[in-house]
């Protein structure tokens, strides 16, 4: 096992990395207070999971919420739920909840702490790759809104995060490479021996040799922490762990919840971001092809939906939270690992890159 921590004064915590985790309950009681214990998970997750986690909870007095399983049920009517569980329970404040589960029951279950009684602890154990190497750390928590990807919510960390990768053996191919997508953006933010890392170990992950995945989460987590801990709020460095996402919640909210995988629209996302940056002569040919090439590996789309159009994309894209006084601002890149905010690009050029870029995937 290997243990990284989160350094934030008070509320720093630790993220335990590992297989078979999930047997050891040493790692989670010291973290949880008080007798109340409530696990949220989602229908797919509990089969899988609930038995091993409930056992490592003997002697509190446990409940349980089994939410729907889908990005499109991250929505206030769920989180409603959660508070419904926790009030029939007569749960008080000394309560933890336990986020089992991938990004959705993550955030959800994390926006429920932070507002119930104005706040209570939680705790993660992230169950896909993607929550493994992002969602689970830096506390970011939330819901979607019709008009807006992860538009509600607050920040709330967690008491510790707790990484089995044995999890992983049951999740998908496709969910897999979701989570590329994030460990990706590592590399392209400020990373770039992680970067090159990754274009040699590639196919090592993606047929889930279980050292290089267990290497890919560390040094994700790591690199994470470090942003999180220069930035908690995201009022300055922290924005650049957005490389690719203001096109890729466009490509969420467009295409309705749950259609493009979180993962899949980011990986798009870095995409249009490294072409843009290219346009702008900021990034080279070389390192251009570098971009898709490690997208295109890690099996992960690279043409936008051919359901929108450029307009809907600058519309939604308008709706984000790294937005200041109307303009877009974007996370765009001066080389591998170079990634800075702009909201100094041309406008002309994305609204071309966006309609270029649905043409061609129109011819495909
Ligand atoms: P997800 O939570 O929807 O999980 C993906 C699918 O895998 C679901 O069907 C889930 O039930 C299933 N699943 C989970 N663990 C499994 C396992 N071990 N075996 C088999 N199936 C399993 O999606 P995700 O990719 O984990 O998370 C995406 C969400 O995370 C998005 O809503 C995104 O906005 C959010 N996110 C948040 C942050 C943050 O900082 N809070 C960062 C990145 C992404
Ligand atoms: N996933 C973006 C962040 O945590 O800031």
């Amino acid at each position: 096992m290997k243990t990284l921590h989160v350094d934030l004064g008070t509320r720093s915590y630790p993220i335990h990395i590992g297989t078979g985790l999930l047997d050891d309950s040493e790692l989670i009681r010291p973290h949880i207070q008080g007798q109340e214990v409530m696990v949220v998970t989602n229908e797919t997750i509990a089969p899988l999971y609930l038995e091993r986690t409930l056992a490592l909870l003997d002697g509190y007095d446990v409940a349980t919420v089994i939410l729907p399983d889908g990005e499109q049920y991250k929505t206030l009517d769920t989180l409603n739920l959660v508070f419904d569980a926790l009030l029939e329970k007569h749960f008080t404040r000394r309560c933890t909840l336990i986020a089992l589960g991938g990004g959705v029951i993550g955030d959800i279950t994390g926006y429920a702490a932070a507002s119930y009684q104005r706040g209570v602890n939680f705790i993660q154990i992230p169950t896909t790759l993607l929550a493994q190497v992002d969602s689970s750390v830096g506390g970011k928590t939330g819901v979607n809104h019709a008009l807006g990807k992860n538009m509600i919510g607050a920040f709330h960390q967690p008491q510790c995060v707790i990484a089995d990768t044995e999890t992983l053996n049951t999740l998908d191919d496709r969910q897999l490479s979701a989570g590329l997508a994030e460990i990706i953006k590592y590399g392209l933010i400020n990373d770039a021996d992680f970067f090159e890392w990754l274009e040699q170990n590639m196919p090592s992950l993606l047929s889930r040799d279980p050292d290089a995945l267990a290497y890919a989460i560390e040094r994700s987590c790591h690199d994470k922490a470090e942003i999180v801990a220069a930035d908690e709020r995201e009022s300055g460095v922290r924005a650049l762990l957005n490389l690719g996402h203001t096109f890729g919640h466009a490509i969420e909210t467009g295409t309705g919840y749950g259609n493009w995988l979180h993962g899949e629209a980011v990986g798009c996302g870095m995409w249009m971001a490294a072409e843009l940056s290219h346009q702008h002569g900021w990034f080279t040919q070389t390192e251009l092809d570098r971009t898709r090439d490690i997208i295109e590996k890690a099996k992960l789309p690279i043409q936008p939906p051919t359901s929108m159009n450029s307009d809907q994309f600058l519309d939604i894209m308008a709706v984000d939270k790294k937005n200041l006084e109307k303009k877009i601002r974007l996370i765009l890149m001066k080389g591998i690992g170079k990634s800075f905010i702009s909201d100094d690009f041309d406008n002309t050029l994305l609204k071309e890159l966006l309609e270029k870029n649905i043409a061609q995937a129109k011819q495909e």
